[in-house]
């Protein structure tokens, strides 16, 4: 009888079985004080593969934003557990997640967050010399032409349109080749032919690198393009929106 208990695996076994890009488990966030604090997030829990793309979609408040930054750890849930890529964030400091994030996790901030005081290249390279890459300069130049920017490099956040800075948040996200890339609206500021080519472009990494992909939006267009969509609704996973 022996032989139909299921033999423990062995440790080499187990050890090659990758954990998910991102498993977030019973999550709870609020966030302001007195009559300002609000309840975002509410028991989420959600596990993202490697290599997944996930379109997550949700009204105006929902929570979508709150969940990304939790996702990169600028944000610490209440309760709950955040594990990318094998690593525990409860377990980090603020540092240690600043470091962590600045090896796995590219962030696309619906707000773009860009330096004011330093060009669209700088933007894009002094994160990289900090991360210690070669050649940080040639590489922001060239993610910047990738997103259309080739003839922008020396202008400043303010002397670039909308859409423009929103494609420098992209290329400073994409430089760093990171496994997950999590970002906000992406297209949102984009017209019609220059959102679909940066949809393309985050579809070619995803597809050639195996990046994994989460991505906030309003397009339903840009949803159906991923593996799955997941619907937040006044802070909970819709499991009706699926
Ligand atoms: N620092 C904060 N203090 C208090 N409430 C906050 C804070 N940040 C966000 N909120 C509230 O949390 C809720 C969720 O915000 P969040 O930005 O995550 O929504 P969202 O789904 O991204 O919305 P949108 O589609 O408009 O970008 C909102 O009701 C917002 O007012
Ligand atoms: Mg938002």
């Amino acid at each position: 009888m022996d032989s139909l208990i299921e033999p423990s695996l062995p440790a080499s076994h187990s050890q090659n079985l990758k954990p998910d890009a991102i498993a977030i488990s019973n999550v709870n966030l609020t966030l302001g004080s007195g009559a300002a604090r609000v309840h975002i997030l509410k028991d989420i829990s959600l596990r993202i593969g490697r290599a997944e793309a996930i379109g997550l979609i949700g009204p105006s408040g929902s929570g979508k934003s709150t969940l990304l930054m939790v996702m990169a750890g600028l944000e610490r849930p209440d309760r709950g557990e955040v594990v990318v890529d094998g690593t525990h964030f409860n377990a980090l400091d603020e540092d240690g997640l600043a470091r962590f994030r600045g090896r796995h996790v590219g962030i696309v901030f619906q707000s773009f967050h860009l330096i004011p005081t330093m060009t669209a290249l700088e933007n894009v390279a002094v994160p990289l010399e900090l991360a210690g890459a070669p050649n940080a300069s040639a590489r922001a130049a060239s993610e910047l032409d990738a997103v259309g920017l080739g003839a922008r490099l020396h202008h400043y956040p303010t002397q670039l349109s909308g859409g423009e800075q929103q494609r420098v948040a992209l290329a400073r996200a994409f430089a760093p080749d990171p496994a997950i890339l999590v970002a906000d609206e992406p297209t949102g500021n984009l017209d019609e032919v220059t959102g679909q080519q940066i949809v393309d472009l985050l579809f070619a990494k995803h597809a050639e690198r195996g990046m994994t992909l989460v991505l906030v939006t309003h397009d339903s267009a840009l949803a159906q393009r991923c593996d799955r969509v997941v619907k937040l609704r006044s802070g909970r996973i819709d499991e009706a929106g699926r």
